[in-house]
């Protein structure tokens, strides 16, 4: 089977994902953040998570520099954020409203839905992507929020998702 670009995304598009902002920062290229939907637990002893990097993004050097990253699950109304750092568009980081984790020095998004630090401890080759594997060394959880939500390439939240006042 012949299998199209768009063959491809369409096909995947089906699958709802969250959507997060993972940041990281270097010496050389500053603070930065991408839009990630590629993101998944790997393992619970260790705490590992993963998500996949183009190798052409922007990003890519920071992430290939930097030892830490954040990844910050958005909620429901965050979708401009999202919109934000998948485009190049004049968003800077340090002026949404973020404070800094501290032994990582990488950027917390406010109002997202978790915040899940972590210290880069594998990256594997995945075609014309990165696998970025972190181990957890940090988590904040606001799970009274709705989340933001991905399907067929366009925006959606869900109320059967009751939020609560714990991550229990
Ligand atoms: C909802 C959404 C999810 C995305 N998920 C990923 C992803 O998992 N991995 C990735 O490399 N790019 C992903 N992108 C694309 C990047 O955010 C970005 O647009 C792309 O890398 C090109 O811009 P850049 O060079 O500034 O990184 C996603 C974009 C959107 C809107």
């Amino acid at each position: 089977m012949n299998i199209t670009d768009d063959h491809f995304r369409k096909t995947l598009g089906l699958f709802p994902t969250g959507v997060t902002v993972v940041t990281a920062c270097s010496e050389s290229k500053g603070h930065i953040g991408i839009t990630i939907s590629s993101f998944t637990s790997v393992s619970l002893t260790p705490p590992q998570i993963l998500f996949c990097l183009s190798r052409k993004s922007r990003t890519h050097p920071t992430f290939k520099d930097s030892l830490y990253f954040v990844v910050n699950i958005l909620n429901k109304d965050q979708a401009h954020l999202s919109e934000g750092f998948a485009n190049h568009t004049a968003l800077r980081l340090e002026e949404i409203a973020t404070s800094y984790h501290e032994k990582s020095g990488c950027l917390l998004i406010g109002e997202a839905m978790g915040h899940i630090v972590c210290e880069k401890s594998a990256v594997y080759d995945g075609g014309d992507h990165d696998i970025i594997v972190g181990k957890v060394i940090d988590l904040t959880a606001s799970p009274d929020h709705f989340p933001l939500i991905r399907q067929r390439g366009k925006y959606h939240t869900t109320g059967d998702l009751t939020p609560s006042s714990k991550i229990n």
